[in-house]
C-alpha cells in the first residue's frame, strides 16, 4: 500500500500538524510504504524570503525526523526535488475547470481573510493532486481541512483516466475524526497561516506564553465552567490520560478553578509529552548533514517513482 502526505514549509510545525497528520501517518508508516514530503512549491504561494524558505525546509525535515519518521521505512523528501510534479500540474490543470477551483474552501477562506490571491494559490489544489497522483498513492492521511482537496484530486484522477486510459490510482483520504481539527489559541483551526499555533518544539517560555494566551470566556475564578466549550480542555485531551482528563473536567464543573490553572496544567502535560522528541531533535540539530542526506536520498527515490508515472502520462496525452 502506498501512503503519502505532505506538510507545507510555510512555518514551524505545530500540534495541529502533529495530531492531525503526523501521528496518523506514523501509524501508517508501519503498514505501507510511506512517502512524506515538505511542500516548498506550495509554500512559495505566500512569497517567503528565499533564505527563510530554505531554512524552513530544513527545520521541517528535522521536526519530522524528531517526531519519529524513520528513513528506513518512509521516503522523506522535498517537493521541489521532483520537478516532474510541476509538469504534471500543468497537464492536470488543462482538465480542471476554473469553477472547481473557485469553489475550494481553503482558497475562499484565504480571500475572506484578506489575502490577495495569486494564481499559485488559486491552482494550489492542482499541484496537490499532482503530488498525490504522481506517486500512485492509495491512502493520504490529512486533517479535515484537506478533505475537499482530496475530493478534487479524486475527481481529477477519474476524469484523466476516463479521457486517457487507466494511468492513475484513485487515492483515498484518511482522516481521523477525533483529531480532525485541532483548535488554535484563538479558537479557529490551528494553522501556520493564522498565527495561532502552538509549535511542537517551541522554547519553554514561548510555549507557555502561547498557551497562556488561549482565548476563553471571561468567567471568574469561583464560577463553574463548561469543559465542553473550552479550547484549553480540547487541547488538554490530546496530552492527558483518561484519569487526568476526567479530573480536569470535574474541576471545571466544580468552580474555584481558574483558566490560568488549567492552562498551567496543559503546559505541563504538553511539555512532558514532547520531552523524548525534544531530545531526539537536539541530536538531529547536532547532525544536520545526516538530515540533508536523508532528504537527498528520499528525493532520488521520489524522482524515480515520479518519472515512471510521467512516462505513461506523456505518452497517454500525446506529448511524446
Ligand atoms: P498549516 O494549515 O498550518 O499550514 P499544513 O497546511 O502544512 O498546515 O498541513 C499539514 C497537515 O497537517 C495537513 O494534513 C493538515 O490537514 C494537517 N493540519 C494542519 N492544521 C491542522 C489542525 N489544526 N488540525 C488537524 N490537522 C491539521
Ligand atoms: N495542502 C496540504 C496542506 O496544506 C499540504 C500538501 C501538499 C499535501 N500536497 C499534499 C498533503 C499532498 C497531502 C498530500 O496541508
Amino acid at each position: 500500500m502506498r501512503v503519502l502526505s505532505g506538510i507545507q514549509s510555510s512555518g514551524i510545525p505545530h500540534i495541529g500538524n502533529y495530531f492531525g497528520m503526523m501521528l496518523p501517518a506514523l501509524e501508517l508508516q508501519e503498514k505501507g510504504e510511506t512517502f512524506l514530503f515538505i511542500a516548498d512549491y506550495h509554500a512559495l504561494t505566500t512569497q517567503p524570503k528565499p533564505e527563510d524558505l530554505r531554512k524552513m525546509v530544513e527545520n521541517v525535515a528535522v521536526d519530522l525526523l524528531a517526531c519519529g519518521f524513520d528513513p528506513a521505512k518512509a521516503v522523506l523528501f522535498r517537493q521541489s526535488d521532483v520537478p516532474q510534479v510541476t509538469e504534471l500540474t500543468w497537464i492536470l490543470s488543462t482538465i480542471t475547470t476554473v469553477g472547481v477551483l473557485e469553489r475550494a474552501h481553503s482558497y475562499k477562506d484565504k480571500i475572506a481573510k484578506g489575502f490577495v490571491p495569486n494564481n499559485g494559490l488559486f491552482t494550489y489544489p492542482v499541484l496537490m493532486a499532482a503530488d498525490i497522483l504522481i506517486y500512485q498513492s492509495e491512502l493520504v492521511p490529512v486533517g479535515k481541512d484537506q478533505k475537499q482537496h482530496l475530493e478534487i484530486t479524486r475527481d481529477i484522477a477519474i476524469k484523466f483516466n476516463n479521457l486517457y486510459g487507466d494511468i492513475f490510482t484513485i487515492p483515498e483520504a484518511s482522516i481521523k475524526e477525533s483529531v480532525a481539527v485541532i483548535p488554535g489559541i484563538d479558537g479557529q483551526k490551528m494553522s501556520k497561516s493564522y498565527d495561532n499555533t502552538i509549535p511542537i518544539f517551541g522554547g519553554k517560555k514561548e510555549v507557555r506564553q502561547r498557551i497562556m494566551s488561549i482565548v476563553t470566556d471571561c468567567k471568574g475564578l469561583e464560577e463553574p465552567k463548561d469543559p465542553d466549550s473550552c479550547n484549553v480542555v480540547a487541547l488538554f485531551k490530546l496530552f492527558a490520560d483518561e484519569n487526568r482528563f476526567r479530573t480536569l473536567r470535574e474541576r471545571y464543573r466544580a468552580g474555584n478553578y481558574g483558566y490560568g490553572h488549567a492552562k498551567q496544567e496543559l503546559f505541563e502535560a504538553m511539555w512532558e509529552y514532547f520531552a523524548p522528541l525534544r531530545r531526539r531533535r537536539e541530536e538531529l540539530l547536532g547532525n544536520l548533514d545526516y538530515v540533508r542526506d536523508v532528504i537527498a536520498a528520499g528525493g532520488r527515490k521520489a524522482v524515480a517513482e515520479a518519472e515512471q508515472t510521467m512516462i505513461k502520462v506523456r505518452k497517454a496525452v500525446g506529448l511524446r
